[in-house]
């Protein structure tokens, strides 16, 4: 079985996260969302509250899952015998950190390959920081979170 698992902090989930879980889970047999530390930002929406998001978004996904860790990724990945990392890149500044980031990963564990999949150039400007800034300023949510979660994140953040 071809497994791949889409490590990020998702807080929250964008459009554009889904458009690449959606291409994801057509080329891989099953993609795991896992929802990690990244040690640089401070969480907006808690880890619950970013399940219930990420399921919601995803419920009509058969092959998709979302999961929790507090450890490296490579230790969950190695646990749960998954050898494929997804990321996507909308820029070169994307391209940079995560390039660092699959060579870390790679150090750690040889076994690992980092599969990257090109954003959507209409999703290029979306990112999670912009939707908190939104979100805070009650601004328009229409084309950065997909439509399905709108009105749930703005209950949780009521
Ligand atoms: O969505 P993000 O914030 O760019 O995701 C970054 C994330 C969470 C995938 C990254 O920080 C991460 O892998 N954190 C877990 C700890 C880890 O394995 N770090 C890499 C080696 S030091």
């Amino acid at each position: 079985m071809n497994k791949v698992v889409y490590p990020g902090s998702f807080d929250p989930i964008t459009i554009g996260h889904l458009d690449i879980i959606k291409r994801a889970s057509e080329i891989f047999d099953s993609v795991t969302i896992l929802i990690l530390k990244n040690f640089d930002k401070r969480g907006f929406f808690s880890y619950e509250q970013r399940v219930e998001l990420i399921k919601l978004a995803t419920k009509d996904l058969k092959n998709v899952e979302v999961k929790t860790s507090t450890d490296l990724l490579v230790e969950y990945m190695d646990r749960n015998h998954i050898n494929n990392i997804l990321k996507g890149l909308r820029n070169a500044n994307d391209f940079q950190y995560e390039y660092e980031m699959a060579l870390v990963n790679k150090a750690l564990n040889p076994n690992i390959d980092t599969v990257f999949l090109l954003s959507d150039p209409k999703y290029m400007m979306v990112s999670s920081t912009r939707v908190r800034e939104l979100l805070t300023y009650e601004g328009n949510l229409e084309n950065f979170v997909p439509d399905s979660i709108i009105d749930r994140m703005i209950e949780m953040k009521r």
